[in-house]
């Protein structure tokens, strides 16, 4: 609890801190304000985050929580102040005077004089939640069997004695536990690392890279995903190059000149969509020999991504409807035999070739079943197929490889030239 003279001490401490119009203030946890003894007008400053905003007609009412106190510090503010600014989960320090509040759900509340936002949190301007998803997991997401198994140090002897007791994995997508949160939040994403055993020396693949994925509920098409996963990449690299252009500026000059007009270029054009099928003719009429000859039902290789980027003037283009055999159980099935293909979409872009993989899930209960049972998945993927039982809805998401990113902006050719401590096969240093 804080008295008079632990506000006075808190002064004192801070007198050298600037406030040009009004004597010094003291910084104060929200747990401190909210058990200050004298109110008789006290120059504070807090600094939290936004938990609730309500705007009336001449004030503005926030509750701002730092994590000291289950309970939050009521900001009174009046309508000079910006609303649009103080969204959810804003970051705010607030300077102003510790009142008596005449309601009687709290003791004080702050009178702003200044609010000023330190970070905006624009998940939640976007209607995007942030989810943690966990990086040990005990699914193979992808189904391609590139994991990393997680056990104790110490031997174990018998499988009952795995740690987990059941096979764990280090995480190869975040994507399974964003669909149950979708459920919950309509529009969430994550934003961490992911792992894969790929026996790869590539320019383009790490055992260790970021990724951020998003999932999103009551999609229609594959229009919806397209629509944000260009939207993300745009307004990313917009904020990149007016945030941190000299960085920009100082890769484009030495590593890769003319990458800025490639970068414009393909900011300013809309990015195109064809489908597999499509993707695989043009392939076949190619002038250019591959090593891998390209053939309906067969995977699209780098030479394949990069040349179709070529082919359609070097802008961005979205890929869609793979083949079923080729992707992994969780995406929507097209219903068009005999081709048979799913709601699949992959960005391909220049330089890199995928930067993004996405799709539309199954979202019925008998066709993911069949899927399942015919992989041998049925049991362990129960839970999942739960989620298709209890109101399930229409919906689907992406992930983007995040260095992968950082190489298409800044031109860069080798992945392992934009992470600090890059690990891939028979490379772990440090
Ligand atoms: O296409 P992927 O495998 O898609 C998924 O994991 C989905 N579950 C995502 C989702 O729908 N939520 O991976 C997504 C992206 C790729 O397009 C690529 O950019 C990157 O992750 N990526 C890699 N980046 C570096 N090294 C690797 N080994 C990568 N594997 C995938
Ligand atoms: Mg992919």
């Amino acid at each position: 609890m804080l008295g008079a003279g632990c506000l006075r001490r808190a002064l004192r401490f801070c007198s050298s801190a600037p406030f040009p119009r009004h004597k010094p203030k003291a910084k104060l946890s929200v747990r401190d304000a909210l058990g200050a003894q004298s109110t008789s007008g006290e120059r504070v400053q807090v600094q939290g985050w936004i938990r609730s905003v309500r705007s009336q007609k001449e004030v503005l009412f926030l509750h701002v929580n730092d994590g000291s106190s289950l309970e939050s510090l009521q900001v009174v503010a009046d309508s000079s102040f910006d609303s649009r600014e103080l969204g959810f989960g804003s970051s705010v320090e607030v300077q102003g005077q510790l009142v008596k509040s005449p309601s009687k759900r709290q003791n004080v509340e702050l009178k702003a004089e200044k609010i000023e936002v330190i970070g905006k949190c624009d998940a939640k301007d976007n209607g995007f939640v942030n989810i943690h998803t966990p990086v040990i997991t005990s699914n193979d997401c992808e189904g391609a069997g590139e994991l990393f198994q997680v056990e104790s140090s110490s031997k174990i002897k018998e499988p009952e004695e795995n740690f987990f007791n059941v096979p764990a994995f280090l995480t190869v997508s975040g994507q399974l536990h964003l669909e149950v949160m979708s459920g919950a939040f309509t529009q969430v994403f994550t934003f961490g690392p992911t792992f894969r055993a790929e026996n790869s020396q590539s320019r383009r693949h790490l055992a260790e890279f970021y990724m951020v994925e998003a999932e999103i509920s009551f999609v229609e098409s594959l229009q919806d995903l397209i629509q944000v996963m260009e939207e993300l990449f745009k307004a990313t690299t917009i904020m990149v190059l007016s945030n941190c252009p000299e960085d920009v500026e100082l890769c484009h000059k030495f590593i890769a000149p003319g990458q800025k007009d490639r970068l414009e270029h393909m900011l300013k054009n809309n990015f195109l969509i064809i489908t597999y099928t499509e993707a695989v003719e043009i392939l076949k009429q190619a002038s250019q020999n591959f090593t891998f000859t390209p053939e309906w039902g067969v995977d699209l290789q780098t030479e394949h991504e990069k040349y179709l980027v070529k082919h359609c003037g070097n802008i961005p283009v979205f890929v869609i409807n793979y083949p079923l055999a080729l992707k992994p159980f969780y995406m929507r099935d097209n219903e068009d035999a005999p081709q048979h293909t799913v709601a699949a979409v992959d960005l391909l872009v220049p330089g890199v070739g995928e930067l993004f993989g996405g799709s539309l899930r199954e979202e019925r209960y008998h066709f993911l079943e069949d899927r399942l049972a015919r992989s041998g998945l049925r049991e362990v993927y129960q839970w999942y197929l739960d989620l298709r039982r209890f109101g399930s809805v229409p919906h689907g998401g992406f992930g983007m490889g995040f260095e992968r990113y950082l190489q298409c902006i800044l031109g860069v050719d080798n992945i392992k030239d934009v992470i600090p401590f890059p690990r891939f096969t028979h490379s772990c240093l440090l």
